[in-house]
């Protein structure tokens, strides 16, 4: 059974974007910790990051039928698409909500999420490690 991790806008850049702010962990750093922390507990990873809000749509859609549960950190977008909200909840899968930084500590436009009302689990503010946290969640919470 497959897990699908997305990953949205600019997170591309991990490791060398504001590093104080999100840590020194590359993107490919995250992909791989989750996908160890997935085959660990008997599940597939399958990784996407896009900067584009309809190619997120479309992996969203492509879930359904081919993998078990979503984890997924919008990027901006959590602050800005009711159309994410609108896909998680029309494929009827469970996704967890990640965020690296503790966005209740930053902006106040940062404070908004479209996602968390259709989100199983929220999980922010435990750096990169909120990647593993998720994926055993959703591991969790697809196999009782
Ligand atoms: C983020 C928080 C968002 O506000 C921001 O736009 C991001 C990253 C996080 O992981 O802390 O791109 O989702």
């Amino acid at each position: 059974r497959t897990i699908l991790l997305l990953n949205g806008p600019n997170l591309n850049l991990l490791g060398t974007r504001e590093p104080d702010i999100y840590g020194r962990d590359t993107l490919a750093d995250v992909e791989q910790l989750a996908r160890e922390t997935a085959e660990e507990l008997g599940f597939e990873l399958k990784a996407l990051q896009s900067n584009h809000e309809g190619v997120l749509l479309d992996a969203i859609h492509e879930a359904r039928g081919t993998a078990a549960g979503i984890v997924i950190n919008p990027g901006a977008f959590t602050h800005t698409s009711i159309a994410l909200a609108d896909a998680i909840s029309g494929v009827s899968l469970p996704a967890i909500e990640v965020h690296i930084s503790n966005v209740h500590q930053r902006e106040a436009f940062r404070h908004h999420s479209y996602i968390s009302p259709v989100a199983s689990s929220i999980i922010i503010g435990a750096g990169v490690n909120g990647y593993k946290l998720a994926v055993q969640q959703l591991a969790h919470l697809i196999s009782g």
